[in-house]
């Protein structure tokens, strides 16, 4: 049977246990867990161990996770070596997607991809991929590198090797949490793209490679930096109404909003609101937390009836810039949340895989003459 659905719209392309989504009320689980248990109870790790076992860890079984993952948090030599040798000007989703696959090359067996070998790796590329980010940041900035420090979680040891310092706990806890959000979302582009690859049988740095390759479109995780982007450009709350007037009749996307699966309130934006609201009223960034609002009414009264509401990216935008990371460090973060993911699901896939292989509709001419070369 053949059909059609530009974008694959209503299209189901694979079974999954790991994310149970509902558009049109507005649920998201973990493995029928609701995302706010999570994000208010668990940890990013736990979280993790959650996806990639299908049962949340016992206090045991979460320590030993911990413990091997912290251990990995070194990247090799010649991946630190090449991170020297990246232009200071290039984007962070540029070096860190080029940084990934490298990872690859200094692992003797990168083709691994039995269960047990593809978690060993999935494993430490969920290590590394805070490290190298960091790392690359602070060669941006020709400051020295700031080494991992094992007995800190992975929240933790990335706001301190970026910076320098100890992070509070409360800056901690808030990245935490958008870790928890940001780690699994169905079918969605990137983690499909992982999908793809991996059903090839090629290897996990392929698979993780191209799906931050694809993370990085404004269209899916590169949202968060065009809202950043959006909020730096409007001066005050009050030129929120006509701002976003503005861009809706010359028919412009309002970044952080609509969703191919949501057509109500997406339930990470509703945590996510709470959050940006709390740390932006700790931080003295209440000015951009009522510019959000603000455009939230706007939308809200221009385009609920459509079902276009806030989704992850619209509130993460005041939560990361209220952490203190720069605009370009947004969607990075969605990479280190969606390894976990993107793991789970290479994972799920070769349980059970069949090469991804869909069709095409031909639209083009038959039977043309060839001209020769000289005749053209
Ligand atoms: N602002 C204004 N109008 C919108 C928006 C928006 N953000 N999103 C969708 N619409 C409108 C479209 O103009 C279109 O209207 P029309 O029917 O009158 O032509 C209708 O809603 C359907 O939009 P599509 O783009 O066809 O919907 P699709 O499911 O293909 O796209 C997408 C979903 C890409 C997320 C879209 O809503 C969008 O571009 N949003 C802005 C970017 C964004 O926030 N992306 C992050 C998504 S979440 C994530 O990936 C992590």
């Amino acid at each position: 049977m053949r059909t059609f659905s530009k974008g694959l719209e209503g299209v189901i392309a694979a079974e999954t246990k790991l994310s149970f989504i509902d558009g049109e009320k507005g649920v998201l689980e973990y493995i029928g867990i609701p995302i706010g248990d999570l994000a208010s109870h668990s940890t990013f790790e736990e979280t993790v161990y959650f996806l990639w076992n299908g049962r949340l860890p016992t206090r045991g079984e979460l320590n030993e996770f911990t413990t091997t993952l912290r251990s990995r948090y070194d990247i090799p030599g010649g991946v630190e070596s090449l991170l020297k040798t990246i232009p200071t000007t290039a984007e962070p989703m540029h070096a860190v997607r080029t940084l990934v696959s490298a990872l690859g090359l200094h692992d003797p067996k990168p083709n691994a991809i039995d269960i047990p070998g593809i978690r060993d790796r999935a494993l430490s590329i969920l290590a590394q991929t805070p490290t190298l980010l960091a790392y690359f940041h602070r060669h941006r900035q020709g400051k020295p590198l700031v080494r991992p420090d094992r007995s800190m979680g992975l929240s933790e040891n990335f706001l301190y090797m970026l910076n320098g310092t100890k992070p509070t706990a409360a800056m901690v806890k808030a990245l935490d949490v958008c870790l928890v959000l940001h780690t699994d979302h169905g079918l969605n582009n990137s983690t499909f793209t992982t999908r793809v690859i991996i059903s090839t049988e090629s290897d996990i740095y392929s698979a993780i490679t191209g799906a931050i390759g694809s993370l990085r479109g404004p269209l899916h995780g590169g949202a968060n930096e065009g809202v950043m982007k959006m909020l730096n450009a409007i001066p005050s709350v009050a030129a929120c109404e006509a701002f976003i007037q503005d861009k809706l009749a010359k028919k412009d996307k309002i970044p952080g909003f609509g969703h191919r699966i949501y057509k109500a309130y997406d339930p990470r934006a509703t945590h996510l609101k709470v959050l940006a609201k709390q740390l932006a009223a700790d931080t003295g960034n209440m000015e951009l937390y009522e510019k959000s609002t603000a455009i939230e009414a706007v939308m809200n009264r221009e385009k609920a009836a459509k079902g276009i509401y806030p989704n992850v990216d619209f509130y993460s935008a005041t939560t990361y810039h209220c952490i203190g990371l720069p605009l370009d460090l947004f969607t990075p973060m969605f990479v280190i949340g969606r390894v976990g993911g993107w793991s789970a699901h290479a994972i799920e896939q070769l349980s059970n895989n069949r090469l991804f292989r869909p069709d095409v509709d031909y639209t083009g001419p038959h039977g043309v003459a060839y001209t020769p070369i000289e005749k053209r």
